[in-house]
C-alpha cells in the first residue's frame, strides 16, 4: 500500500432519491425481462466508465506487494471481472505494476434474512492463504453493511496485512449499520435493483444495467 486514500471514502457517484433514471425504451434490454423492470438506474456504459476510475484509485493506492482479489460470489462476478481486466490494463501500459492474485468466495447466511444472524464462508482456497496478504474484497452491494462486517471480522481472523474493501453499489439506507467501503461505484437510493450480476431469487444476473424491478416481475420470479 502506498499514498494517502483518505478522501476515496467519500468519493462515488450519487444516484439522488429522485432521479428519473432511464427509459427502458431507451437501451437494450432482454426481451425476457422487458416487463418485469420499471427504469434502467445505471447504464452498463456508466458503470464501465466508473470501474475504469476505481481500477486507476486502486493501482494508485497499492505497490509491487501486489494484492489478492477476492471476489464474493455469486452477485460480485461481473465487477470482479471488470475491475480486474481495468487493472490489468493499466498493468500492461503504466511504467508500475500490481501484482494481482485471485480467489473467490461465497457466503451462507444461517438466517434467511441477510441482515441478521452469523455467515459461514464457503468455497474459495483455504483463508489461511490471506495470512500476510493485501487482500482488495471486491462485492456487487453494501445494503445494511452487516454482511460486510462479519465478512471483515472472519478475514481479520487470519491476519492478512491489509485489508479494502470494494464495492460497485452502496445502498443510502435507514437500516446502515454505518459501515462504508474503501472504494464505491455509486451510492444508490433504497429501491431493490437488479442486474450487472445482482439477482432477484437467481434471476437479472444476465442482464448489463443496473435496473429497477417492477411489482410484475417480483411477482413472476418470487421464490415458489
Ligand atoms: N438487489 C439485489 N441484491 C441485493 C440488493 C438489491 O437491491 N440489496 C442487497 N442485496
Ligand atoms: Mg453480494
Amino acid at each position: 500500500m502506498s499514498g494517502d486514500n483518505s478522501d476515496r471514502r467519500t468519493n462515488f457517484i450519487t444516484i439522488p432519491d429522485d432521479t428519473a433514471g432511464y427509459r427502458l425504451d431507451e437501451f437494450c434490454i432482454p426481451k425476457h425481462y422487458e416487463d418485469d423492470l420499471s427504469r434502467v438506474l445505471i447504464p452498463a456504459g456508466l458503470i464501465n466508465d466508473r470501474i475504469e476510475r476505481l481500477a486507476r484509485d486502486i493501482v494508485d493506492d497499492f505497490d509491487e506487494d501486489g494484492l489478492v482479489a477476492l471476489c464474493v460470489l455469486k452477485g460480485g462476478y461481473k465487477f470482479f471481472t471488470d475491475l480486474l481486466d481495468k487493472i490489468k490494463g493499466l498493468n500492461r501500459t503504466l511504467g508500475r505494476s500490481v501484482p494481482l492474485a485471485v480467489d473467490f468466495i461465497r457466503l451462507k447466511s444461517y438466517v434467511d434474512d441477510q441482515s441478521s444472524g452469523s455467515i459461514e464462508v464457503i468455497g474459495g482456497d483455504n483463508l489461511k492463504n490471506l495470512t500476510g496478504k493485501n487482500v482488495l474484497v471486491v462485492e456487487d452491494i453494501i445494503d445494511t453493511g452487516k454482511t460486510m462486517q462479519k465478512l471483515l471480522t472472519i478475514l481479520r481472523g487470519v491476519k492478512p496485512k491489509c485489508i479494502k474493501v470494494a464495492s460497485m453499489l452502496v445502498k443510502r439506507t435507514p437500516r446502515s449499520s454505518g459501515y462504508k467501503p474503501d472504494y464505491t461505484g455509486f451510492e444508490i437510493p433504497d429501491i431493490f435493483i437488479v442486474g450487472y450480476a445482482l439477482d432477484y431469487n437467481e434471476y437479472f444476473r444476465d442482464l448489463n444495467h443496473v435496473c429497477e424491478i417492477n411489482e410484475a416481475g417480483k411477482k413472476k420470479y418470487a421464490s415458489k
